[in-house]
């Protein structure tokens, strides 16, 4: 029998293409998702559980009948700019449900879980690449609910011995090589998927939020990372918490800033499209930079991130061409 692994937020962006990379390599998936955000077509690799963290009984009897080795979870509201409008939702959805979710782990028994966390739990940078012993100290409410979640599992982890992994993703984008899964938020809120939809004709343009922040060209410099990297990077940090290998953090990043209008530029030059773009004030809650080292990941984990920006860009086009019915030329 394959080892079964619970995934919240399975359906969602990150979590479906972790997913596929489980089925890969012999896991077997069990999605655990409130279908809110998530998408039911994005569930290709294993069963479906509709149910929502909060709801004990739902997550129990996914337990008790899938008897996860490790539970995977991702599901969590992530956009920044909502946070700061709607803190309420940020730390009910993100901290009291993984509270509810953990609880639910120590009373079924399992003891090993892969944490969805963020490079939004830094704030603003002290040094040029941000490793794991950076300061935690996060400007927005999004960046504090997932510190908090990371103090409750840590707390646990030394009271009762929950075994936890810490990915600390930096900007996950672009989409899986068989183009059969990708971002596909509603509404989208995210630079590379509104960059393609304003290639595509889907809006009419973009607006670049600030160009007077202290970076070369004034727009926000972020790390983009390829959301297969991702995912195997997941898969070697379960495999790391299945041998025994104990808790830890990685940051998952390319250790590469680009700025937005690099990613412009860039994207123009894929797509072979004009972006129209707009400048507008700056976005409440972004810091001006966030590039990570990923050193750890690679050394401890033995991860090696594979894609480069064209890689993320191209597979972010060829994702929206077939989520909009565009033929590409
Ligand atoms: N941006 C624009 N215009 C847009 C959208 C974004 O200029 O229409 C800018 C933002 O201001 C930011 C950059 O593009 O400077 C990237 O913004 P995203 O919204 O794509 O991503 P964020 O950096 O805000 O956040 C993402 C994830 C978080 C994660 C964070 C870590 O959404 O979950 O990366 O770096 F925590």
């Amino acid at each position: 029998m394959n080892k079964s692994i619970l995934v919240t937020g399975g359906a969602g962006y990150i979590g479906s293409h972790v997913c596929k990379a489980l089925a890969d390599k012999g896991y077997r998936p069990i999605t655990f998702d409130n279908l809110s955000k998530g998408h039911e077509w994005a569930v290709q690799w294993g069963p479906l559980v509709k149910g929502d963290i909060h709801n004990t009984d739902v997550l129990m009897s996914a337990f008790q009948e899938y008897q996860p080795v490790s539970v995977m979870h991702f599901a969590a509201s992530i956009e920044v700019g909502e946070s700061v409008a709607d803190p309420a939702s940020y730390y009910y959805n993100n901290v009291s449900g993984s509270l509810n979710l953990v609880r639910c782990m120590l009373a079924a028994g399992i003891d090993k879980l892969v944490f969805s966390s963020t490079a939004a739990t830094y704030g603003i940078p002290q040094s040029k690449y941000i490793d794991e012993t950076h300061p935690q100290q996060p400007i927005n409410p999004y960046g504090m609910s997932k510190l908090m979640v990371e103090r409750i599992i840590t707390d646990c982890g030394h009271a009762n011995g929950l075994q936890h992994i810490f990915l600390r993703y930096f900007n996950a984008c672009g989409a899986d090589a068989e183009n059969t899964i990708g971002e596909s938020h509603s509404p989208e809120s995210h630079l590379i998927p509104i960059i393609m939809q304003a290639a595509g004709g889907q809006r009419d343009k973009l607006f670049i939020f600030g160009d007077d922040y202290g970076t070369p060209d004034g727009t926000c410099l972020r790390d983009y990372i390829h959301v297969t990297d991702l995912a195997s990077a997941h898969i070697l940090a379960l495999e790391a918490l299945l041998n025994g290998a104990g808790s830890n953090v990685f940051n998952l990043g390319n250790g590469k800033g680009y700025s937005v209008l690099e990613i412009l530029n860039a994207a123009e030059a894929v797509t072979g499209k004009k972006i129209p773009r707009e400048i507008h004030d700056r976005r409440e809650g972004d810091p001006p930079i966030l590039v990570a080292s990923s050193e750890k990941a690679k050394k401890t984990l033995g991860w090696k991130p594979k894609k480069n920006l064209e890689d993320i860009l191209s597979s972010a086009w060829r994702w929206h061409c077939k989520q909009n019915g565009i033929t590409q030329q």
